[in-house]
């Protein structure tokens, strides 16, 4: 130690700062390659880090792209990252070089965690209901079992689910995110990601009960016992990914990216539903027209609603529950709108700027199901509706959903007139951000028709 005086001191600082400059500059070498998208000048060390608002990502993306267009870059701490917004960009992206572009880059903070009274006619909330019915959809496919409302497991589940989504966005787990060697630090990783590993111990539970219950003479009664059989017939096999670990990891993608978007899809469509009730009305009438009161509303039906297709669209245009999309990787150089992109860089798709590209939708900012009507009121489904993404890394829960947001819908207001309480104000239709974007908390009623 006797060797750090004042005299050697500053030389060495100085040597460490030329060090750390040189360490940035390898990894900022990207933007100064012919052709890689423009953007804002990143920081020694943090990039663009500072200069973003991480709790409104969107606004600040688009204030980004009219600077510097549909394909612009940015460097997070050290990881650049290309943003891509509208249709043609995404387009060329994720559907023309759909193979090239379907990579999810690593997480390293993942690694480290392996993974009321509504009575009729009264104001309540239907988040918790909503999330009830669509939780039993997913329970049913990979448990074979439904839950009572108040059994305390599934009422736990729900929850966790919940906070997990909010949890991510949270200042710990968005530090890591950024700083990923602070995963070493003992107990840190637990504290900033506590509801995903409770989460992760109650579906080891019910899968042990599907284990337990299970008989590998009979066929499979669910997802579980699929993945099961598939386990026992690779073992030995150490490059199979039928293990129990995977097996965890899928229940919990499941559950997880199936519940929350579906419910909170209905929630906009019941919200938009007490907003515009001459469109509920005329989904209503379409409804007793097309299947009446005395069946339940099938898959089939669909093709003679074009007016319910275009109203459950639309809420999912205008909803836009994930506008940033999950991040890609690429998995070999691309090129996108002219711009060179290396492999290896993340991409960040604004699902948003297509949803509301406003050279394509007629009235972007506004609820309209004509959007998805022609003039002789026949559907049309349109190129720039991706609230599912696109191309090969789409959502692979897509037909589900689908099926469920169209029942569900029509089931409800088949039963049920849903309006804005009386002397309530009118709810706002500005979503909030916490993971998804979700309504703004809001009371209806719902009276039997
Ligand atoms: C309205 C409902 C839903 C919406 C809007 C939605 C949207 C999305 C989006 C935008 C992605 C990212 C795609 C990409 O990276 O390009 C995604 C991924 C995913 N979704 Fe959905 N989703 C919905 C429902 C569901 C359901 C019901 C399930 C499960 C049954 C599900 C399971 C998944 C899974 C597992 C992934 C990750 C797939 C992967 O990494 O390759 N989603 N979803």
């Amino acid at each position: 130690m006797g060797l750090l005086t004042g005299e050697t001191l500053g030389p060495l600082a100085v040597a460490l700062a030329i060090f750390l400059l040189l360490v940035d500059l390898m990894h900022r070498r990207q933007r100064w390659a012919p052709r890689y998208p423009p953007g804002p000048m990143p920081l020694p060390g943090l990039g663009n880090q500072l200069q973003l608002d991480f709790h409104d990502l969107l606004s600040c993306f688009t204030r980004l792209r009219s600077r510097f267009g549909h394909v612009f870059s940015l460097q997070l701490a050290r990881t650049p990252v290309v943003i891509i917004n509208g249709l043609a960009a995404m387009r060329e992206a994720l559907v023309d070089q759909s193979e090239d572009t379907a990579d999810r880059p690593p997480v390293p903070v993942f690694e480290h965690l392996d993974f009321g009274p509504h009575a009729q006619g009264r104001p309540f909330s239907p988040n918790a209901l909503l999330n009830k019915a669509v939780g039993n959809v997913i329970a049913s496919l990979t448990f074979g079992r439904r839950f009572e409302y108040n059994d305390r497991r599934f009422l736990k589940l729900l929850d966790l689910a919940n906070e997990q989504l909010k949890e991510n966005s949270g200042f710990l787990p968005q530090v890591l995110h950024a700083i990923p060697v602070l995963v070493h630090i003992p107990g840190l990783v637990d504290k900033a990601f506590a509801a995903q590993r409770a989460f992760m111990a109650l579906v080891d539970e019910l899968v042990a009960e599907n284990r337990m219950t299970r008989d590998p003479a009979q066929p499979p009664r669910d997802l579980t016992d699929a993945f099961l059989d598939e386990v026992e017939k690779a073992k030995g096999n150490p490059e199979s990914s039928f293990n129990d670990e995977n097996l965890r990891l899928v229940v919990t993608d499941l559950f997880f990216a199936g519940i929350v978007t579906t419910s909170t899809t209905l929630a906009w469509a019941l919200l938009l539903m007490i907003l515009h009730p001459d469109v509920q009305r005329r989904v209503q009438q379409e409804i007793d027209e097309v299947i009446g009161q005395a069946r339940r509303p099938e898959m089939g039906d669909q093709a003679h609603m074009p007016f319910t297709m275009a109203v459950v669209h639309e809420v999912q245009r205008f909803g836009d529950i994930i506008p940033l999309g999950l991040p890609h990787m690429t998995s070999r150089d691309i090129e996108v709108q002219g711009f060179r992109i290396p492999k290896g860089t993340w991409l960040f798709t604004n699902l948003s700027s297509v949803l509301k590209d406003e050279t394509v939708w007629k009235k972007p900012f506004r609820f309209h199901p004509e959007h998805f009507l022609d003039a002789q009121g026949r559907f049309v489904k349109q190129e720039a509706f991706m609230p599912f993404s696109a191309g090969r890394r789409s959502c692979l829960g897509e037909p589900l959903a689908r099926m469920e947001l169209f029942l569900f819908f029509t089931c409800l207001l088949q039963r049920f007139s849903f309006s804005v309480p009386a002397g309530q104000p009118r709810p706002s239709d500005h979503g909030v951000y916490g993971g998804l974007v979700t309504p703004s908390p809001y009371l209806l009623c719902a009276v039997p028709r």
